[in-house]
């Protein structure tokens, strides 16, 4: 049966990585994979993750099945992060957490729970949207529909457009935004935005379901959630994926949660068995070891501080490089945007020859769509990077 299948290519995210770490280049720059880097380059353990690891190893005494929610402990928590203390969601029983393996975990399970619910729902993407979006989503049976986001000329959130396609989608139809920090864009709703959208959300009847990939990388943990508090406050039902892959630290552990918010409490009941249903199908269960890290972080007031402070500084040092960033290649064009985008990437608007030329001439490593990762570059590396692309720009 095997052998009618054809060999697929790799994803270009994770192709991309694997040809990085091949190139034996030695002042290579990897502007590629989503994941954070200090200035180093290095991808470190934070400090708040290796203590609570560490008392996890000496206070662990089971590894017996905890269930398909995962932790009540964690998602209490993640409810917190996410909705802010006092949600009266929480509150009134309107909304039930759900640790899952990771964002990718949140998405798919919401993907399949969409379609338990309706079996043709149709789901509406930006354009561009973080390219794991489509099979994941698209995976599960839900259909596709785009809407622009981005005016490729100006890099630029192109609202007008965004509302005009979404006027389009029917009742029921769900529509998935970023919470923050657009991947690939990095460029992101302002409040008044968030406003605008909800209040359209709420006349048509559309189903809001965020992604919420980097909470506390734009400006801030509570900052970054304010659109998705505002939306989640004012219809009656909503999907949330979160992750811990970027915030924590916690990548290869695959730590996230899905949100689900309904309009009663009697209603999310029904609505999260049957969640769990899909669950247990799937995976039976999530991993445990991240979510653990997590629920004794935020659990403990001196671990929660002192990974705030180690997060704050990393979104901090992640504003410094795109303000930096802008300023290196001012010579060799307007980037200005960058400095105004939040979150780990943006695009730089050359073409794919030039992304191209740029990876064998220089050792440095983006994605075709000229998406970077901010966060992998630092002070040593942005004047190479700067020559580097005035050249290939021919400035
Ligand atoms: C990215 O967009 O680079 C990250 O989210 C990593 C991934 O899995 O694609």
């Amino acid at each position: 049966m095997f052998e009618t299948l054809q060999p697929l290519p790799q994803d270009p995210i994770l192709q991309l990585m694997h040809t990085f770490r091949e190139d034996t280049r030695p002042d290579k720059v990897d502007l590629g994979i989503g994941v954070y880097k200090d200035d180093a380059g290095n991808t470190p353990i934070m400090a708040a993750v290796h203590e609570a690891e560490r008392r996890l190893l000496e206070g662990e005494t089971t590894k017996s099945y905890v269930g398909p929610a995962g932790s009540a402990g964690f998602n209490n928590a993640m409810a917190e992060l996410i909705l802010g203390s006092n949600s009266p969601l929480v509150r009134d029983g309107r909304v039930s957490v759900i640790q899952t393996p990771g964002g990718c975990g949140a998405l798919r399970m919401a993907a399949e729970f969409l379609r338990l619910c309706k079996a043709d729902t149709k789901v509406w993407v930006s354009t561009p949207t973080w390219a794991n979006h489509l099979p994941l989503l698209g995976g599960a049976g839900l259909t596709i529909r785009e809407y622009p986001y981005l005016n490729p000329q100006t890099l630029q959130v192109d609202f007008g457009a965004m509302l005009e396609t979404l006027e389009q989608a029917d009742a029921g139809d769900v529509v998935l935004l970023h919470g923050c920090c657009h991947n690939p864009s990095g460029a992101d709703l302002s409040l008044a935005q968030w406003q605008e959208v909800t209040s359209l959300i709420q006349r048509k009847g559309l189903l809001p379901f965020v992604d919420m990939a980097y909470q506390g990388l734009g400006e801030g943990l509570d900052a970054d959630a304010a659109g998705l508090r505002h939306l989640a406050g004012a219809v009656p039902e909503m999907l949330i994926a979160a992750s811990c892959s970027k915030n924590f630290g916690l990548y290869r552990e695959r730590t996230g949660a899905l949100a689900l918010i309904s309009g009663t409490a009697a209603v999310n009941a029904a609505a999260t068995s049957q969640l769990l249903s899909v669950i247990r199908s799937h995976y039976s269960m999530p991993p445990a070891h991240g979510a653990a890290i997590v629920e004794t972080i935020l659990g403990d007031d001196d671990l929660r501080a002192q990974w705030q402070k180690e997060l704050g500084g990393m979104c901090e040092r992640i504003l410094h490089l795109r303000h930096a960033f802008a300023g290196a290649l001012s010579p060799v064009g307007d980037f200005d945007f960058i400095a105004r985008q939040r979150g780990m990437f943006s695009f730089l608007g050359i073409s794919p020859e030039q992304v191209g030329r740029l990876r064998k001439e220089h050792g440095i490593y983006m994605l075709e769509s000229s998406r970077v990762n901010v966060a992998g570059l630092n002070d040593r590396v942005l004047p190479q990077v700067a020559s580097a692309l005035r050249e290939v720009l021919g400035k």
